[in-house]
C-alpha cells in the first residue's frame, strides 16, 4: 500500500467538480485517508512548489493557487502514486491521454483540476506539508 498527496485545484473547487473528481480516485479503488478544504496564502503557495522556483511560471502558479479555496487530500491503495499520476494524466491537457482526468477537464497547463506528488518520497513531504499524523485515517474497504 501506498500514500500519496493530491490537491484538487481552485478550477476544480469554483467548477464544483470536487465529487467528479473524488468518485474516480475511489472508484478506482482508492480510499481517501485524510481530506481537508485549504486556502493558501501566496507564501504557503511558493513554499509548497519550491521546487519550480526560477521556472518562468513560478509566479503564476503561485498566484493561482493562493487565489482560493483548494482541497487536500491522502490517497491510499496499491501503487498510489504512480497510478493516481496515470489517471490525471500529462501536465498539459493537449498531451494527456485521452480519459484520464486533465484531457477531460483541465482548462490549460496551469489550471489542470488536480495536482499529486510524483514520487514516494515527494508525497511524504507533501503529505506532512498539509496533514498532522492525526489527521490521517487508515480503513478497510467493504463492498457489503
Ligand atoms: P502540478 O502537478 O501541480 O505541478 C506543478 C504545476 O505547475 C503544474 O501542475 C501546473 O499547474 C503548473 N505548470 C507546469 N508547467 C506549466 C507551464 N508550462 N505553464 C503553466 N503552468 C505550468
Amino acid at each position: 500500500m501506498e500514500r500519496t498527496l493530491v490537491i484538487l485545484k481552485p478550477d476544480c473547487v469554483w467548477r464544483g467538480l470536487i465529487g467528479e473528481i473524488i468518485k474516480r480516485f475511489e472508484g478506482e479503488k482508492f480510499n481517501v485517508i485524510a481530506l481537508k478544504m485549504f486556502h493558501l496564502s501566496v507564501e504557503e503557495a511558493e513554499k509548497f512548489y519550491a521546487v519550480h522556483q526560477g521556472k518562468e511560471f513560478y509566479e503564476r502558479l503561485t498566484g493561482y493557487m493562493s487565489s482560493s479555496p483548494i482541497v487536500g487530500m491522502v490517497l491510499e491503495g496499491k501503487k498510489a502514486v504512480l497510478r493516481i499520476r496515470e489517471l490525471i494524466g500529462a501536465t498539459d491537457p493537449k498531451n494527456a491521454i485521452f480519459g484520464t482526468i486533465r484531457n477531460k477537464y483541465a482548462i490549460n497547463g496551469l489550471m489542470n483540476v488536480v495536482h499529486a506528488s510524483d514520487s514516494l518520497e515527494s508525497a511524504s513531504k507533501e503529505i506532512t506539508f498539509f496533514f498532522k499524523t492525526e489527521e490521517i485515517f487508515h480503513y478497510q474497504r467493504r463492498e457489503e
